[in-house]
């Protein structure tokens, strides 16, 4: 492996260590930073699917050199339920959307991770229905870019809320179970409606053309 290339952004933000690298075409160099298990991994999947997968290893092999002294050798594949696999000591996610990919990494301290990329803006299907409660819909503003946005940011604090909470539930959660209201200090109220038995923090962050959603859960 070599060392890893300059990545979009860096930042410690309250839930642990975020790095952002483009979504590209890997081509030899950039698999050359790879572990030979994650290469052959990568080798397997479709061309659109392996630029994001890798992007993804990339930032969170940087994530994870940012809290650990020495570089991680070992392989980041997939758990059984597709989440990434982090050495011993560590907690990490991964989160891509179009020409960017992000990791969250932290010392293990009993949280689990998860982290979420949105691009703001109008989309083609009102998704708000199938996202929000009854409640949070009622909590919209007027249609308009406002609204817009407070979709897409709800969508995607519930997304880094479920990569936190699926180590522990190990099933699939609806958008139904839980009602989020992200506040103007970067904070969220995370109000699961159903008895998780967790404990759930949730932020998140204005980062220039993407919204950046973090979360942890750990059992209450
Ligand atoms: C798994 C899911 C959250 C992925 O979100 P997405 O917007 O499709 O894709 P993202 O790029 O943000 O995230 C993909 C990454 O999530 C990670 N991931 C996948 N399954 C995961 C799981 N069960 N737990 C934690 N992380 C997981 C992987 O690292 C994956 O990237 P990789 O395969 O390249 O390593 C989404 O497809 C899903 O199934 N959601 C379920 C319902 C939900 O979100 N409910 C919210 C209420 S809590």
């Amino acid at each position: 492996m070599t060392p890893i290339s300059p990545s979009r952004f860096s930042l410690s933000l309250p839930h642990g260590h975020a790095v952002a690298v483009d979504v590209a075409d890997p081509d030899d160099d950039v698999l050359s930073e790879l572990h030979a298990d994650e290469q052959s991994r990568a080798l397997t999947l479709a061309p659109i699917r392996r630029r994001e997968w890798v992007a993804g290893r990339r930032a969170l092999r940087h994530a994870l050199a940012t809290i650990a002294p020495t570089a991680v050798t070992a392989p980041l594949l997939a758990d059984d339920r597709g989440a990434p696999v982090v050495p011993a000591g560590a907690v990490g996610s991964i989160s891509h959307k179009r020409a960017l990919a992000v990791a969250l990494a932290a010392a293990d301290q009993g949280w689990t991770l998860g982290v979420d990329l949105e691009v703001p803006g109008p989309r083609r299907i009102d998704v708000s229905p199938r996202i929000l409660t009854a409640a949070e819909l009622a909590a919209l503003p007027p249609p308009g870019p406002d609204r817009d946005r407070a979709v897409i940011l709800a969508f995607a604090l519930k997304e880094a809320i479920y990569k936190a909470i699926d180590p522990h539930l190990r099933r699939y959660v609806g958008f139904q179970e839980v009602a989020v209201t992200a506040l103007p200090d970067g904070t969220a109220l995370v109000t699961p409606l159903a008895p998780w038995g967790l404990t759930v923090e949730a932020a998140w962050l204005d980062a220039g053309d993407h919204l950046l959603c973090t979360a942890r859960a750990r059992r209450a």
